[in-house]
């Protein structure tokens, strides 16, 4: 039973310190065998705002998920697909990127669609982050990014003891001191703890969505 992740990058530097800490956990989650990554980086995308506009409530159907055409079209069938979320965010200003945040608004069609309602429920999901300095805004951003899993229903895994305990957190500068090598643009590959966390929060990841997955299927036998 293989483990179907989509991993969404929101930083809107391609090659930066979010992408490479993504990477760490996506690596991390495929060492474990029998896993399948689609990686989605919003830098780029054309993904407007949620308008609000209640078209998904009561004219939703089957491959209609949304009023608004935009690069969203084709990332709704990804989403359905995946087992498990994991959703990367830089900390900006103590939160998510507004990158991360409109996608996140777009979900709504796949929570109150007349259609996909509920969708979310039960599958899995981690955040990661990675911040400039050590005490500005890592946990409040992890929060941010959870807390909308957890008003879908979904199962949220995080790294656990010894990392953080509300997702992966990465510093990009020397120890979170603000500073850094100007020469080295991915500061985050240097911090052993936060890439401990990115780690550790693939490989349970995987291990949560197997031991769910096992379990519907045998709820399905009894
Ligand atoms: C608009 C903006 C707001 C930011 N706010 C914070 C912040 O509140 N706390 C912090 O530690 N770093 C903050 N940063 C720094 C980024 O989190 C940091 O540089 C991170 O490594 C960016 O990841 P990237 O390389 O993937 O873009 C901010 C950066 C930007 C552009």
């Amino acid at each position: 039973m293989d483990t179907n992740i989509l991993a969404v990058c929101g930083s809107p530097i391609r090659g930066g310190n979010m992408e490479a800490f993504l990477n760490e956990a996506i690596k991390s989650a495929r060492r474990m065998g029998g896993v399948n990554v689609d990686m989605i980086q919003l830098a780029g995308k054309h993904i407007e705002d949620c308008r609000h506009c209640n078209w998904c409530l009561t004219r939703q159907e089957e491959g209609k998920f949304c009023a608004i055409k935009d690069d969203m079209s084709e990332i709704y069938p990804k989403i359905l697909a995946a087992d498990a979320l994991l959703l990367a965010t830089p900390t900006y200003i103590t939160r998510l990127s507004g990158y991360l945040a409109t996608f996140l608004d777009r979900f709504r069609c796949l929570i109150l669609g007349k259609h996909y309602r509920g969708a979310m429920k039960g599958k899995v999901g981690g955040a990661l982050t990675v911040a400039w300095m050590r005490n500005a805004g890592l946990e409040t951003t992890l929060l941010s990014v959870i807390s909308s899993m957890l008003m879908w229903s979904m199962v949220v895994v995080t790294p656990g003891e010894g990392t953080c305990p509300f997702g992966a957190a990465g510093l990009s500068s020397d120890q979170g001191t603000g500073k850094a090598d100007p020469e080295d643009k991915l500061g985050v590959l240097k911090d052993e703890t936060g890439l401990r966390s990115a780690r550790t929060l693939g490989e349970r990841i995987v291990e949560t969505t197997r031991i769910l997955k096992a379990g519907r299927e045998a709820l399905k036998q009894a």
